[in-house]
């Protein structure tokens, strides 16, 4: 595939050098639990997670799966959680961590570690597409184990909806705002919107839409300027967008923002696959109930992120938590929970006939070597979590005031 390292990383992650290892992970055998923190919890996600705990427990039957999932999309509450316990030295036996520059405070900090020993043995190296290795090796270790890879660019719509509108999905945002004003006339709300991490989701694809992907990987490397005219066109394009969302009574989280979408009130949703595995979960069926095509003007382009599992340094089962970290890893793992999860697995050689509907041309797209892929900014491939802190404080103060011009200063004055 074409993720390329330049693409995707800032300085600092380097690509793989030769065995050298580390302390190594535990081989203890004994212990009987394994506690695992993850933001999965709320439906459509903890059936992902479920399907992994049940292959998990096929293969690992001495040791009982101690769910410590804390809901809330995205993990912004679950990852609030997690940094007090990690700060207090109670940490949990893994932890989930987007692959990319999220994790990096917490290997600064000394919090997981090193699984290079672990990828040797099990021969994970070879397994998997070697730019998402190059997105979760730093100098020359490995912090993680991906189990998946999720897709952010893509705009969500009921196909009965849009047949009574007469309309199509929009290939552009230019057209979307023309079909906003059609949509509104009819009393719908063109576009459903949910809290803050979503309206950041629903900015990295306006951008890539917009600037194209090199122009958004860009402002991540450092060659595109946050200040410059085409990204305060669009920013204020992005402020056009969300004046035809339903800002001012937001939805909770994700899935009550699709459900407005479900049931007709709302003509979009920009949101990552795992809203594939949430309307699935629902009964709804691949273009018949729900239909889904990339967010405008990002057609070709795959906004990537991977959903990754850790070793925290003084795990308090560190047996139990190498075998948690072996099923992530493994075909069987990636193929009983990446179905259901939405996404497509991080392995290359997993059963293709597993991954049907949406998933079947997810699993083409990814593998085919002439899509671009690019990393999302708000699922912690591009930017770490300090940068990533006060775009979010930036955003939280541009969707009020719109001065898109204040918003790219404070962006671009926050990278680290
Ligand atoms: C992402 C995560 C996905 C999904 C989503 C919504 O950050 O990588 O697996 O859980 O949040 O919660």
């Amino acid at each position: 595939m074409g993720l390329s390292r330049r693409s995707l990383l800032a300085a600092g992650l380097a690509t793989l050098a030769l065995p050298g290892c580390s302390a190594g992970v535990p081989e203890a055998a004994v212990d009987r639990k394994v506690e695992v923190f993850s933001w999965w919890a709320g439906p459509g996600e903890k059936e992902g997670l479920e399907a992994l705990v049940g292959d998990f427990a096929a293969h690992n039957p001495g040791v009982a799966f101690d769910n410590a999932a804390v809901a809330g999309g995205a993990g912004t509450i679950a990852r609030t959680v997690l940094a007090t316990r990690l700060e207090n030295g109670d940490p949990p036996d893994s932890y989930q961590a987007h692959a990319g520059l999220e994790l990096t405070d917490d290997i600064q900090a000394g919090y997981v570690e090193d699984l290079r020993e672990l990828y040797q043995e099990q021969g994970w190296l070879a397994k998997l597409p070697g730019g998402l290795v190059d997105a979760i090796t730093v100098g020359t270790k490995i912090y993680c184990v991906p189990v998946n890879i999720h897709r952010s660019n893509l705009l969500w719509y009921n196909p009965k909806t849009l047949s009574g509108l007469g309309l199509t999905p929009p290939k552009s945002w230019a057209e979307f705002l023309e079909q906003g004003d059609v949509i509104a006339k009819r009393g719908l709300t063109p576009l459903s919107i949910g809290p803050a991490w979503t309206q950041k989701h629903l900015l990295e694809n306006v951008l890539l839409g917009e600037l194209g992907a090199d122009g958004y990987t860009g402002l991540f490397s450092g060659r595109t300027d946050w200040t410059g005219v085409p990204v305060r066109q669009a920013l204020d394009l992005c402020t056009e967008v969300l004046a035809r969302s339903d800002l001012a009574a937001a939805a909770a989280d994700w899935q009550p923002a699709l459900d407005r979408v479900v049931a007709g009130t709302a003509a979009y949703n920009v949101m990552g696959d795992w809203a594939d595995g949430y309307l699935r979960t629902n009964g709804l069926t691949f273009t018949q109930g729900y239909g889904c095509i990339t967010a405008p003007g990002t057609e070709r382009v795959y906004n990537f992120l991977s959903d990754s599992f850790t070793l925290p340094k003084g795990a308090p089962h560190p047996g139990a938590a190498r075998k948690w970290l072996i099923e992530c890893g493994s075909v069987a793992g990636q193929d009983a929970f990446n179905p259901q999860k939405g996404s497509v697995p991080a392995r290359t050689d997993t059963d293709r006939s597993k991954y049907t509907g949406y998933l079947a041309s997810a699993v083409a797209e990814w593998a085919d070597g002439g899509t671009r892929v690019v990393g999302s900014l708000t699922h912690g491939v591009v930017a770490g979590s300090a940068w990533n802190a006060k775009i979010d404080t930036a955003l939280a103060a541009f969707v009020q005031d719109k001065d898109a011009a204040k918003f790219a200063a404070a962006v671009a004055a926050g990278r680290a």
